[in-house]
């Protein structure tokens, strides 16, 4: 696999919208990734954007934002979120998805927030180290089954500090339906 993992340019956003709205049933991922980019831009936020690019053609995405972890209605942490990601179709299940998570996880760990999270497949995350939050008593702030809300650690003893805490995503990602 001779695929370059490098940060998102401004130039690759039209291919960007294209790469997740091609693996995913609908635009609302695409759209989504649009929507984030203008906030999180308005408000200079933390945002890790990646692509991979196979002979000069986008073929995958990833994308970080910062999650609030808050505990009995106070906000105890900062951290990233990783939402969505895609790889096109027929670029799929040849490592393209694995290497965006790897270059992405070693991105964040250049930050200073302390973990990722992430709401996504239960078989495919944990081959990067994210486990179920519900070992720590973390827990996304809608419900949905344990095994599918997961997080990965950057910080050792960052998960275990916020024991009993709720995770919250950006309202683009929450409050879209
Ligand atoms: C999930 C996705 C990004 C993985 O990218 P990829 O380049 O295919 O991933 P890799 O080649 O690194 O890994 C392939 C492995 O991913 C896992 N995988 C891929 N899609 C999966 C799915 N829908 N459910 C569970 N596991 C899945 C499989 O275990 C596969 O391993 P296998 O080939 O041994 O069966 C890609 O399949 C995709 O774009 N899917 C549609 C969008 C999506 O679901 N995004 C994730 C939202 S959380």
């Amino acid at each position: 696999m001779s695929v370059l993992i490098r940060p998102e340019r401004s130039v690759d956003e039209p291919d960007t919208f294209e790469v997740n709205r091609l693996a995913f049933p609908t635009p609302f991922e695409a759209e989504l990734v649009n929507r984030l980019r203008t906030a999180v831009t308005a408000e200079r936020g933390p945002w890790i954007s990646l692509v991979a690019e196979d002979a000069q053609a986008i073929v995958g995405h990833i994308l970080f934002t910062e999650v609030i972890l808050s505990r009995d209605g106070e906000d105890v942490g900062r951290a990233w979120g990783l939402a969505p990601m895609a790889v096109r179709p027929e670029g799929q299940r040849r490592g393209v998805g694995s290497a965006l998570v790897r270059a992405g996880l070693e991105r964040c760990r250049d930050s200073d927030l302390g973990a990722v999270f992430v709401l996504g497949h239960p078989e495919y995350y944990p081959r990067f180290g994210f486990q179920p939050t519900e070992a720590f008593g973390i827990r996304w702030e809608q419900n949905v089954p344990p095994e599918v809300f997961m997080g990965v650690e950057l910080v050792e003893g960052t998960l275990a500090a916020w024991r009993g805490a709720e995770v919250r995503y950006r309202p683009e990602i929450t409050d879209a339906d």
